[in-house]
């Protein structure tokens, strides 16, 4: 058992009641240990950013923010929330959908950089920059053709998305830019996919990315020297074995900005999966477990409602057992061996699978059942309201404290 699980598992014990467990528990530790391998892996023109979005909670931030140059958001709500406790880190704003009160918000609060998504968008900018007498300061997102680079499970470019400019509006982009001073182009911003799994796609990705936005500046002759590669970088949920490597990517990363001549520009990163999804585990435990036409189902407390991430990505979730000896019924003690078995919540939808047809050694009504990889797209992504079950406990396992009785 790796070291991050071992916390993670006395902290679950830890929080058992009589109350069946319901948990959210995030290893602050290995929070802190993977941001930091990734920030000092970049090459140094190569700055991290975190997409917010994917887990904004406040202590997440807290771990992150030594390791990364600032964050990034995508609403006003993830706007305000970030600069009411991190006023001075750097902040970039993205994101389809912006309202005329974000970017007003954006250009009051200093947001270093705005990534815009249309000419609609650069319009009404322009048009709030004169009206409080400001510059804004922006990157153009650009929806590219892909050109032989192989598409992800989810892809935001490269075809008919609504994420950012089409490239063939760019020179209209630019000619309109020229028109409107109180705009100022600093760059590109391309985020084409998320799960990518390849680190060598990835890189593959990354060199059309470099030579898009170094012929764009010669051929427009534009001085900007910023650009933003997206974030991206996937977990690999169907074989947690797999993960992406990592260390082949950042070392690939710093041959490649040297062989394609890009150290005069500053490269930023916009993960949100890859920084925080190796730290959260969603623990339940199960109340009931029975045979319906001829298959297994263990009912856990809780569900998509708190954790919808197998759900959103089609995926069986992996999971491991924890043995529970607590048994304060008077009769026998329900349980399977041997067998695979489909792990669902409290809902009243066929809908709320977590795993489907796992193979289990054994398994009672009363273990607990945790499943890892759950710290990204999992608590806020998920429709907490629904059927109005509590919402699980939230353990966050300090840094700096060894594990100790659960905090909320
Ligand atoms: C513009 C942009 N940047 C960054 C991200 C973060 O992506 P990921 O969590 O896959 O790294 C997203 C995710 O949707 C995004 O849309």
């Amino acid at each position: 058992m790796n070291r991050s699980l071992a916390r993670v598992t006395e902290a679950v014990h830890l929080a058992c009641t009589d109350e069946p467990l319901c948990a959210y528990i995030y290893d602050l530790a290995a929070l802190d240990s993977h941001a930091a391998e990734l920030a000092a892996t970049l090459p140094s023109n190569c700055e991290l950013f975190y997409a917010v979005k994917a887990n904004s909670d406040l202590p997440i931030l807290q771990t992150l923010a030594p390791y990364v140059r600032g964050f990034e958001v995508a609403s006003g709500g993830e706007l305000d929330w970030v600069r009411r406790h991190f006023p001075d880190t750097p902040v970039i704003f993205g994101g389809p959908g912006k309202l005329d009160t974000e970017l007003a918000a954006a250009l009051e609060q200093d947001v270093e950089l705005l990534h815009v998504e249309s000419l609609g968008e650069l319009r009404r900018l322009a048009w709030l920059a004169r009206s409080t007498d400001r510059q804004a300061d922006v990157l153009l997102r650009i929806n590219l053709a892909l050109g032989g680079v192989p598409a992800t499970t989810l892809t935001m470019g490269g075809r008919a998305t609504p994420f950012g400019i089409d490239s063939g509006q760019l020179p209209q982009c630019l000619t309109w830019l020229a028109r409107h001073p109180e705009i100022r182009l600093h760059g590109f911003h391309f985020h084409l996919m998320s799960h990518q799994l390849d680190a060598d796609a990835h890189l593959a990705l990354l060199s059309r990315y470099f030579r898009q936005a170094r012929q764009w500046r010669e051929q427009f002759g534009l001085t900007i020297n910023h650009l933003n590669v997206g974030g991206g970088i996937g977990i690999n949920y169907r074989e947690p074995e797999r993960q992406f490597d990592w260390p082949a990517f950042s070392a690939g990363l710093t041959a490649l900005v040297e062989s394609e001549n890009m150290q005069d520009w500053r490269i930023r990163f916009e993960p949100g999966r890859y920084l925080t999804a190796a730290c959260g585990y969603y623990a339940m435990q199960v109340l009931d477990i029975k045979q319906c036409f001829g298959r297994h189902f263990a009912v856990g407390r809780g569900g998509t409602h708190h954790f919808r991430t197998p759900y959103a990505q089609g995926h069986s979730h992996p999971f491991l057992v924890l043995p529970r000896e607590h048994w304060p019924y008077p009769f026998p003690r329900p349980g399977v061996e041997q067998t695979e078995i489909t792990v669902v919540g409290q809902l009243c939808t066929p809908k709320d699978v977590l795993a489907t047809d796992a193979p289990v050694g054994r398994l009672r009504v009363g273990d607990l059942l945790v499943f890892p990889y759950a710290g990204a797209y999992a608590w806020h992504i998920s429709h907490h309201d629904f059927l109005r079950h509590l919402h699980p406990r939230h353990i966050y396992l300090s840094a700096q404290e060894p594990v100790h009785a659960a905090n909320q």
